[in-house]
């Protein structure tokens, strides 16, 4: 999805936009650009395709030259027209003094268009953002703050934005609504960016803007922050706790193949401290809630996207087994659509790695406006969800910076097994069985290294399955949002049509496609459903299809019913689901790495998705 930086202060801005943009990367987008101000002339450099393409660009063109100490630069992936490098950001007014970089959607850009058009506009891009840059030229008289704010005034739908104007080169503007902004305070220098990454090897001091503030800054640093009303408002600097080095591959590959291997870490960081062993209880001291009004909350409401939606639903089956809560899973993209009703104690969950994908924020306001009490279940601290929800709980699990989401999966499927055994404690769960449950969740991460020890194995077997052009994943209770989540892993890095079904479903239709090419990946761990998953994988095997199981270290009976076998060390259901996972996600891996594929960033798919 795009991404913003932006400099001011008394370095050359080039070098710092440009190893910005690659910070960026990892969000997804398809072409690049950069403005600089350089004395009172604006210099836009654009391309299409990678940050590198814009590197040599930059190079070639200013020889290294510019010392302009100001400028913007964006990452783009394409809403509003096909990546080409007129579509690319920044976009320039008319008259070539303002310049700007938008994330988000401006709704109403065509009738903003035809009346700017009207009065003798032209534009050279299909962009609504081209749109926005004229419309604040329109407002343009000589102070671009007050542009700004006249010209926001007129449009509807988001946006997260960073600007320059020629007549004024010592300022630089940003403005956010619905798509974040935060202000990175250096010494001697100010960056803007639409996400930590970009600003954590400049800085560790941010300001999160709050949706409708409008930031001035200078070379000096922040002059104003006020609302669209021009009314000063006050925004805390708070302090990042991450580095560079843990936004960096530390010796891996990709991200994604680090990311896979810091799940135990990954998951301790979602325990630790949260666990009452004497009670048998989490803490969990994010959710603000008494017993009373646990004990009051009859229904739960969870919803997400991608893959926070498969651990969702797993975290439906935890509330119904644990709490004895009914619970319901949305996609969040229709939860606003559906009219849903949310019943007085009726628990929402919002579930985003991100806490910015658009559909889920939206399902949280839509739940918001009903009177539900909305949680969320984040990992990006100072996000739009973990802030604008009333209460949550953070994932702890480090910047995910691969597209194809792993630890954060993982990590979402612990803090709702967590949530779970408190909710269970109020209800009918006893101490015992609590601290049972604590036991397993502690065991986890020593779980998951035995799982990560088989990597060797399951490579082999990926690079035997690797040619094929189908495959289902079947599962049924705990291993079926497992099913799902492993086949969309597939489908996200290696590209191979994969379905996830439930085992039983099979027969009402995708039996069908059944034959010798189509492999079947049977998760038959030793939990319950394996008797009848067992059945299932008969049917496969009598339509030729090749088998691959999951199953139990030990139950060598399985070795009669496959063609390959993953071993997955024996644990209770939850946790075998998140082994089980973490051994698909290694296949998926090693799969589009034999098929050539860009791991960490697959074609068309963006790590944050911030339009609906
Ligand atoms: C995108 C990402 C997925 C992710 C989904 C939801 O599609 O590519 O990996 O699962 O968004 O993201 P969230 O940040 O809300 O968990």
């Amino acid at each position: 999805m795009c991404g913003i930086i932006a400099y001011i202060g008394n370095k050359p801005a080039h070098d710092i936009l440009i190893t910005g943009l690659h910070r960026l990367e990892y969000r997804g987008y398809d072409s690049a650009g950069l403005t600089v101000m350089d004395d009172k002339k604006i210099q836009t450099l654009r391309s299409v395709g990678k940050v590198a393409n814009l590197r040599n660009k930059v190079e070639g063109e200013w020889k290294d030259n510019s010392k302009a100490s100001l400028g913007i630069a964006h990452t783009r992936w394409a809403t509003h027209g096909l990546p080409t490098e007129e579509n690319a950001h920044p976009h320039t007014d008319m008259k070539g003094k303002i310049s700007i970089v938008h994330n988000g959607i401006i709704e109403n850009y065509k009738q903003l268009k035809s009346k700017l058009e009207a009065k003798g506009y032209k534009f050279h891009s299909e962009t609504d953002s081209e749109v926005l840059c004229n419309l604040i030229s329109e407002f343009y008289q000589g102070d671009i703050e007050e542009a700004v704010v006249q010209a926001l005034k007129h449009v509807e739908g988001t946006y997260g934005l960073a600007l320059v104007c020629s007549d004024e080169p010592d300022r630089l503007i940003a403005a956010r609504k619905g798509s974040p902004i935060i202000i990175g305070i250096g010494n001697g220098e100010t960056l803007v960016a639409s996400d930590v990454s970009a600003l954590v090897q400049y800085t560790k001091q941010v300001i999160y803007l709050d949706d409708n503030d409008i930031v001035c800054i200078n070379r000096e640093g922040i002059t104003d922050i006020f609302d669209m009303t021009k009314t000063p408002v006050s925004r805390d600097v708070q302090e990042v706790d991450w580095d560079l080095g843990a936004a960096e591959k530390g010796g891996y590959d990709h991200y994604m193949l680090k990311e896979i291997f810091e799940q135990p870490e990954a998951i301790t960081n979602t325990f630790r401290g949260r666990l009452n062993y004497e009670e048998g209880t989490a803490i969990l001291s994010g959710l603000n809630l008494t017993p009373k009004e646990m004990v009051d909350i009859n229904r739960v409401l969870v919803f997400a996207c991608g893959t926070s939606l498969h651990a969702a639903m797993l975290g439906q089956y935890f509330f119904e087994d644990f709490a004895q809560l009914p619970s319901n899973v949305n996609h969040a993209a229709e939860f606003r659509y559906r009219n849903p009703i949310v019943e007085r104690n009726t628990m929402a969950i919002a579930i985003s790695q991100s806490g910015e994908t658009a559909d889920t924020l939206a399902a949280v306001r839509e739940a918001q406006r009903k009177g539900a009490n909305v949680f969320g279940v984040c990992n990006v601290v100072g996000s739009t969800i973990a802030r604008e929800t009333d209460r949550g709980v953070y994932l702890h699990a480090g910047p995910e910076i691969s597209v194809a989401s792993t630890k954060a999966f993982t990590t979402q499927v612990m803090v709702l097994l967590q949530m779970a055994l408190k909710f269970g404690r109020c209800h009918r769960l006893s101490r015992s069985e609590g601290v049972k449950l604590c036991r397993e969740i502690e065991s986890t991460p020593e779980l998951i290294r035995e799982v990560l020890k088989e990597a060797e194995n399951i490579k082999k077997i990926a690079l035997k399955y690797k040619g094929f052009d189908n495959t289902f994943y079947i599962g049924r209770g705990y291993m079926y949002p497992v099913a799902l989540e492993g086949a969309l892993k597939l489908k996200e890095i290696s590209y191979i049509h994969a379905e996830g079904y439930h085992a039983a479903e099979l027969k009402h239709g995708p039996i069908a496609l059944l034959e010798e090419n189509v492999p079947v990946l049977a998760l038959a761990n030793d939990i319950d459903g394996k008797d009848k998953i067992i059945g299932n994988v008969e049917e496969c095997k009598a339509r030729k299809s090749p088998v691959i199981l999951t199953a139990t270290k030990g139950d060598d009976e399985m070795k009669s019913y496959s063609d390959d076998i993953i071993w997955i060390p024996k644990a209770s259901a939850p946790v075998a689901a998140i082994l089980t996972t973490v051994a698909l996600q290694l296949y998926s891996y090693y799969i589009a790495v034999a098929r050539e594929c860009n791991v960490d960033q697959p074609r068309n798919l963006a790590k944050s998705v911030t339009v609906e």
